[in-house]
């Protein structure tokens, strides 16, 4: 049996979040621009969007611009500012055959108007499809979204709508970004680094953590499919006790 007849043998995990890391490194071992790295790392994302929804993966949360990356050189910044529109010119008829989502998390008030216009129509434009959910998390930080959950909730109580006891994990999960997503199975990281960057903190609660050594613009349908299997081979146990014990 090859490998992506086993792995659709089993249990196919319904959110999967990949820390799209390496586009640079990729890009320089080929000595070319690091912008020319994130094209590339943009065209694979559309390739595995598409592997996402053929395997039946209901979301998939792609880290492609955190809250720090503003740090970055002002060239750089003003190019991944163009990715939205470029992978919309590039890619909508795909995604409208596939019938692929697409939304957006993350902070909405310091992008250039067009960015966000696009953002917004983009979601509009998607929002009845069936497909995978494609959630693109730009300026996007966990505690950042932590903290307006914080004050939602807090105004709600201080408005006196709910009380201190009504405040649970249910509460919190429905004031997150991802709150429409089934819960997050699996994440990936690429290019080897063994790290969370602020990266869904709340959402990675009981996640398995899967690392790839391979740049992201090199992470193929392949090795998606290898961490799948990896995955689907975890003894997930969600703070209980392993299977037979
Ligand atoms: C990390 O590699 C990658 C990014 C910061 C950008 C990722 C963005 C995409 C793959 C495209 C996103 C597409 C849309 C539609 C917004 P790095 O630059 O940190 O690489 P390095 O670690 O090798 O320097």
């Amino acid at each position: 049996m090859g490998l992506k007849e086993r792995v659709l043998t089993r249990y196919i995990p319904q959110h999967i979040a990949i820390i799209m890391d390496g586009n640079g490194r990729w890009a320089k071992k080929r000595n070319m621009p690091r912008t020319y790295g994130h094209k590339k790392g943009s065209e694979n994302l559309k390739n595995i969007a598409l592997a996402c929804n053929d395997l039946g993966i209901k979301a998939l949360s792609v880290y492609a611009f955190s809250t720090e990356n503003w740090k970055r050189p002002k060239a750089e910044i003003d190019y991944l500012m163009g990715l939205p529109k470029e992978f919309e010119e590039t890619f909508k008829g795909q995604f409208e055959e596939h019938d692929i989502k697409v939304m957006f998390s993350g902070r909405r008030d310091r992008f250039p108007k067009d960015v966000i216009e696009l953002m917004n129509r983009v979601e509009d434009k998607t929002k009845d499809r069936q497909g995978l959910v494609l959630n693109i998390c730009f300026d996007y930080g966990s505690h950042t979204e932590m903290i307006h959950a914080i004050r939602d909730i807090s105004r709600q109580v201080k408005d006196g709508d709910i009380t201190l006891d009504d405040i649970d994990v249910d509460l919190v999960t429905n004031h997150l970004y991802t709150k429409d997503l089934p819960p997050l199975d699996l994440l990936i990281r690429t290019s080897g680094e063994m790290r969370i960057s602020n990266y869904l903190l709340w959402q990675l609660a009981y996640s398995e953590l899967y690392f790839a050594k391979v740049h992201w613009p090199a992470f193929n349908q392949k090795q998606l499919l290898k961490a799948i299997d990896d995955f689907q081979s975890r003894n997930r146990r969600f703070g209980g006790l392993k299977e037979g014990k």
